[in-house]
């Protein structure tokens, strides 16, 4: 018995593209505790929205998932269907980027967070309606009553993210995946939302996947880090030693290119090409023509996630470095 909540052993995703397939995701390796809140960091393309979406088999038409993965001791990917719906509506829930896309324009905020309760928990609608007010409130809306009469567009996205975490919080999950949950709101929102989120997540013991391509968000939200490009996780660190001392290259690109309040700078220093897919990675490893540290071992081969002292690293020459 581990507290592991969710497993990722080896995953991997493929989409049909023409007559050929696209690896889109590759040996993701990664665990989720009970209780953990895991950030999944990377830009954009390293298939960080792949991975989460994973997790609940929510893939393109004609994908592949490949390894495994387990969620409270149960193999996802040999669910039926009936279960994996159960898992969805009711374990897992998933927070997405825009909130309006995932909220039906014409019914009320109401209606919106009482479904899920009347339908899948069987609540009565009138304990369904005093919850979602009380929800409400947990996510800082304190005239609830008034906002259940409202419909979407009368509410700005900071508001609308916060009514989709008081849905998520409505089906008491375990899991919350969030994916970049803040990043279509404006900075001051965003670390409301983040805060708000952080909290509750932590008041009622869920664990939650952050996916960001913020590493500073995603260090004062999580307890551990990992960093994810072209398709692979090519380091894992507790959040706090992972910002301090990363130790792949591309970590440590991530980290000197992020902008800082507390230091003026001209031009920050970029990480010098653009990212690539999992499809679109060179031989050897995936970083190695962006890497002020290639040698020629790294167009040798893919590198593993190896175990160095409490983190894992996915680079040959983390030990001279
Ligand atoms: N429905 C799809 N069919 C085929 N390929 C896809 C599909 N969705 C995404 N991809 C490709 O899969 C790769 C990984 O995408 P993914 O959305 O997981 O990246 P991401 O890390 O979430 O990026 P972002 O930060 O931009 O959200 C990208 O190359 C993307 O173009
Ligand atoms: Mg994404």
């Amino acid at each position: 018995m581990t507290d592991d909540l969710l497993v990722l052993d080896r995953l991997s995703l493929d989409v049909p593209a023409g007559r050929e397939r696209r690896t889109l995701v590759e040996d993701v390796t990664l665990t989720i505790a009970r209780g953990e809140a895991v950030g999944l960091v990377g830009e954009s393309g390293s298939g960080k929205s792949m991975t989460a979406r994973s997790v609940i088999r929510l893939t393109p038409p004609g994908a592949r998932l490949g390894g495994r993965v387990e969620f409270d001791g149960r193999s996802v990917l040999d669910l039926p269907a009936r279960e994996l719906r159960a898992l969805r509506t009711g374990r897992i829930a998933m927070i997405f980027q825009d909130p309006r896309a995932h909220i039906n324009p014409v019914r009320t905020i109401g209606d919106f967070l009482t479904e899920a309760m009347v339908t899948n928990l069987s609540v009565t609608p009138r304990n369904a309606h005093a919850t979602a007010v009380r929800l409400l409130a947990d996510v800082g809306i304190t005239n609830g009553e008034h906002r259940m009469r409202q419909h979407p567009h009368e509410l700005s996205g900071g508001l609308l993210q916060r009514v989709m975490i008081a849905s998520v919080l409505a089906v008491e999950p375990d899991l919350v995946l969030a994916d970049e949950p803040t990043t279509a709101l404006d900075v001051t929102t965003q670390s409301e939302v983040m805060a708000i989120l952080g909290d509750l997540r932590k008041e009622r013991g869920m664990s939650m996947l952050l996916i960001t391509h913020d590493l500073e968000l995603a260090a004062a939200t999580c307890d551990r880090l990992a960093v994810m490009y072209a398709g692979r996780i090519v380091e894992v660190q507790p959040a706090e030693a992972l910002t301090r001392s990363p130790r792949h290259p591309y970590t440590n690109g991530l980290m000197v290119s992020r902008p800082r309040l507390d230091r003026a700078v001209h031009r920050l220093p970029v990480i010098p090409g653009q990212p690539v897919a999992a499809f679109e990675a060179p031989a050897g490893c995936a970083f190695q023509p962006r890497c002020a540290h290639a040698a020629p071992q790294c167009r040798a081969a893919r590198p593993e996630l190896r175990e160095i002292s409490g983190s894992r690293v996915a680079c040959v020459r983390t030990e001279e470095l």
